[in-house]
């Protein structure tokens, strides 16, 4: 018996697909048999990604994509039906994040985290959903944060866009169930991606962050994009609308810790 692996015969495109979360999935989907797209704002980081895939036999192509623009996405989903002829999984994986308070942030910077973080989900639907319907289904995956979950400090338009898009997840995949088209979203917790390898550089954060994993950790991206290549096969063939948390137990443990017998340090 041959194993042609979880996504063999598929198309993905992933977004932000050239550092992080985006590459390891960019990676794990490939060697799973994928065709993929690795878009990305910054092109010479998807090509670097692609040329990696390609090294280990996969086949990729690199796309520069700006999320938040609508020409953008649809030439983004044109490319790869144009380069491998469908599209079935979209991995809306881009985002960022602006911190502050609702007093401190500026109007712009609320304006691009809502952008790059929700409309491109809004957008990727929009121009990925007629491709997926012709084949007769398709997966769309979109990382929200567990900061959708919870009112994390002096991150206001980054949570309330996370929160923003599980509930867009739950919509979209209420609209195209019909189509066979299924929808989720993961939330991860803290992972070990540039922009947090730069916040880790704080001894204090890092005393924090693995306080607040009950597993005494932060999680690696490819520990995502195990969720990610699942949520977009057909193992998750019964899943929809939902958003799954991948968080090391953040979200689990009360932070009072254990009742009668506090953990040091907890
Ligand atoms: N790392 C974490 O702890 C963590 C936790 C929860 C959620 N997330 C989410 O995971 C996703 C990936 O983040 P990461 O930690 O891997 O960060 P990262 O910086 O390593 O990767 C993000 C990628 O998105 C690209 N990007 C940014 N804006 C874009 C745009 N407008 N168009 C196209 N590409 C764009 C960047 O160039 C970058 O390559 C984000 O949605 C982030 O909010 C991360």
């Amino acid at each position: 018996m041959t194993n042609k692996g979880l996504l063999w015969g598929k198309t993905a495109i992933i977004t932000g697909g050239g550092s992080g979360i985006g590459e390891a999935s960019a990676m794990r989907f490939a060697r799973e048999g994928a065709a993929v797209v690795v878009a990305d704002i910054r092109r010479h980081k998807s090509d670097i990604v692609v040329s990696e895939i390609e090294a280990r036999g996969g086949v990729a192509i690199a796309v520069e994509v700006d999320v938040a623009d609508e020409a953008s996405v649809s030439a983004m989903v044109d490319a790869c039906v144009d380069r491998f002829g469908s599209l079935d999984v979209l991995f809306n994986n881009a985002g960022t994040l602006r911190p502050g308070t609702a007093v401190d942030l500026d109007t712009a910077d609320w304006d691009l985290v809502m952008a790059v973080n929700v409309r491109s989900v809004f957008l990727g639907a929009k121009f990925a959903v007629p491709h997926m319907r012709k084949r007769g289904g398709g997966s769309i995956v979109n990382t929200a944060s567990i900061s959708g979950l919870h009112g994390d400090g002096r991150a206001v338009v980054y949570a309330a866009s996370k929160g923003a898009v599980i509930n867009l997840t739950r919509a979209l995949s209420t609209d195209h169930a019909p189509e066979g088209i299924r929808v989720n979203a993961i939330c991860p917790g803290t992972i070990a991606t540039p922009p947090v390898q730069r916040m880790m550089a704080n001894p204090d954060a890092v005393e924090v962050n693995l306080r607040a994993h009950s597993l005494g950790r932060i999680g690696q991206p490819a520990e995502i994009a195990n969720a990610a290549v699942w949520l977009a096969s057909d193992e998750a063939s019964f899943v929809t609308g939902e958003a799954i948390v991948v968080d090391g137990g953040l979200r689990a443990q009360s932070p009072l810790g254990v009742m009668g017998d506090p953990r040091p340090g907890r």
